[in-house]
C-alpha cells in the first residue's frame, strides 16, 4: 500500500477533517485568520490525523467525534511548530517562508497559542473524560520535551538515552495520543496500550529519520532547510554517534559544532556522517522503531485498517519529504 492507497481507503473520512481544520481556524480577528490560514493552507502531510482516523476505523468506531480528534491533533502539531520555527529560528517551512518570518516571533507565538486553546475547546466536544486526561498529559509531556531540547542545546555531553527522552517526548507523544483514539473513542480500553505503542515507536521512527534529513535531506522535497539544527547546536542522533564512537578528528569537528552553532561546518559535518556510519546508525535505530510499532499491531484485531497503519510506518522510513 503506498501513501495514495492508504488515503483512499478513508477518502472521505480526511474530506470531513480537512473541511473541519480549515472551518475551525476561524476567528473574529484579521491576524489571526491570516496566519492560521497561511499556515493550513500550506498543507503538510497531515500524518497525525491519519493516525487518528485509521486508528478509529480500525477500532469499528462509527460516529463523527475522529474527524474533530484529528483535526484537534493537527492542530496542537501546528502550533508547536508555529512554536518550534520561533525558538529554533527556521525561516523556511512546507516550502514557504515561516509565520515567523513574514510576521515576526510576537504574532507567530500567539497565534499558537489561539490554535492550541482552540484544540482544547474541541476536544471537549466528544464529552469523554478519557480524552481530556489524554490530551492534557501528551500536551504537557511535548511541553516539558521542548524545555528539555532547549537546555540540551550545544551540550556536546547528550548522550543516546537522553536524545531518545527528548524525541519520545517532543514528537512520539503526540503520535502515541493520535493512534489511542480509536480505543478511547470506542470505548475500549484494553486496546489502548497496542496502539499507544505503535504510536510511540513511529513517533520515535519519524523524528530519527527528521534528523538524519536535516543533514541529508533535499530542501526542495523537504520544503524546510537542511542544516538547521546543526546551526542551532543540537544534539540528534547521528551527531551524537560520532561523538562515542567516531575518529578522533570527527569528534573534535562535531564537538565544535555543537558548541559554537557554526553552519560554516555543515559540509564537513555532512561527510563525517556518512563516512563514520552515523547516518546508517541512525537510519537503523528508525527501522527498528518502525519493526517495533509494526509488532505492536499484532495485538488489535485484523482489518484493512490495521494493514494501513503498519504500511504508514514502512512509508514512514522511506520519507523523503
Ligand atoms: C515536523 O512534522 C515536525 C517533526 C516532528 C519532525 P511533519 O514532518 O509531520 O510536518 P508537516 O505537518 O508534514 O509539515
Ligand atoms: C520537531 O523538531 C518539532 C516538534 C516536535 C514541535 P524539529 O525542530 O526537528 O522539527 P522541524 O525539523 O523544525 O520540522
Ligand atoms: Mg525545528
Ligand atoms: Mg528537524
Amino acid at each position: 500500500m503506498d501513501f495514495e492507497q492508504i488515503r483512499a481507503l478513508i477518502a472521505d473520512d480526511i474530506a470531513a477533517t480537512d473541511r473541519l481544520i480549515l472551518e475551525r481556524t476561524r476567528s473574529d480577528v484579521v491576524l489571526i485568520n491570516q496566519i492560521g490560514h497561511y499556515i493550513i493552507s500550506s498543507g503538510g502531510k497531515r500524518l497525525r490525523p491519519l493516525l487518528v482516523l485509521l486508528s478509529a476505523r480500525a477500532c469499528g468506531y462509527e460516529g463523527t467525534h475522529h474527524h474533530t480528534m484529528a483535526a484537534v491533533i493537527e492542530y496542537i502539531h501546528t502550533s508547536t511548530l508555529l512554536h518550534d520555527d520561533v525558538v529554533d529560528e527556521s525561516d523556511t517551512r512546507r516550502g514557504r517562508e515561516t509565520a515567523n518570518a513574514v510576521w515576526g516571533n510576537a504574532a507567530s507565538v500567539l497565534v499558537g497559542d489561539f490554535l492550541y486553546s482552540r484544540s482544547f475547546e474541541m476536544m471537549v466536544e466528544p464529552g469523554l473524560m478519557r480524552i481530556m486526561e489524554v490530551m492534557s498529559e501528551a500536551t504537557n509531556v511535548i511541553a516539558a520535551g521542548e524545555v528539555m531540547q532547549l537546555l540540551n542545546i550545544g551540550n556536546a555531553e547528550v548522550d543516546e538515552a537522553g536524545y531518545l527522552e527528548v524525541i519520545y517526548r517532543k514528537t512520539a507523544k503526540l503520535f502515541e495520543a493520535a493512534a489511542r483514539m480509536g480505543p478511547v473513542l470506542t470505548g475500549q480500553p484494553q486496546l489502548e496500550e497496542p496502539f499507544a505503542a505503535y504510536g510511540r515507536h513511529l513517533g520515535a521512527a519519524f523524528q530519527l529519520i527528521d534528523d538524519a534529513l536535516d543533514y541529508m535531506g533535499d530542501p526542495e522535497k523537504l520544503g524546510k532547510n537542511i542544516g538547521d539544527d546543526l546551526a542551532e547546536g543540537k544534539p540528534t542522533l547521528p551527531l551524537i554517534y560520532i561523538l562515542e564512537h567516531g575518529e578522533e578528528a570527527d569528534r573534535a569537528l562535531v564537538r565544535r559544532a555543537i558548541e559554537t552553532h557554526d553552519l560554516s561546518l555543515l559540509e564537513p559535518v555532512r561527510s563525517a556522517i556518512e563516512r563514520s556510519g552515523a547516518l546508517d546508525y541512525t537510519l537503523k535505530a528508525a527501522a527498528r522503531e518502525t519493526e517495533r510499532a509494526i509488532a505492536a499491531l499484532e495485538a488489535i484485531p485484523p482489518s484493512s485498517y490495521r494493514d494501513a497503519l503498519a504500511a504508514l510506518a514502512r512509508l514512514a522510513l522511506q520519507r523523503q519529504a
